[in-house]
């Protein structure tokens, strides 16, 4: 699966749900997470990211991303289309720990 990580948290740029195949993603307050188990595993959403915040889960050290992708997915609604990104997203894009300052 693909998984969306800390860099996407208070951006949303929303890039990513207009190339998804099988719209898997989904709609938090400042975060999309990814449905791991709806995610086919094209890539094609990774490089539509600004904030380079989509990886693979091949990747090393991403398996609570995983989770946390599973188990929001699962609350929040789909998004299919592109919004607006964040008021603050050029600010915040690249800060660090951004989970534990701005996940809401
Ligand atoms: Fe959707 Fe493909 Fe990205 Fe998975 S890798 S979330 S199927 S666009
Ligand atoms: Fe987030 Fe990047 Fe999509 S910032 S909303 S993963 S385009």
């Amino acid at each position: 699966t693909y998984v969306v990580t800390d860099n996407c948290i208070a951006c949303k740029y929303t890039d990513c749900v207009e190339v998804c195949p099988v719209d898997c993603f989904y709609e938090g307050e400042n975060f999309l997470a990814i449905h791991p188990d709806e995610c086919i595993d094209c890539g094609v959403c990774e490089p539509e990211c600004p904030a380079d915040a989509i990886r693979p889960d091949t990747e090393p050290g991403l398996e609570s991303w995983v989770e946390l992708n599973r188990k929001y997915a699962e609350i929040w609604p789909v998004i299919t289309q592109r919004r607006e990104p964040l008021p603050e997203a050029q600010d915040r894009d690249g800060e660090p720990d951004k989970l534990d300052k701005y996940f809401s």
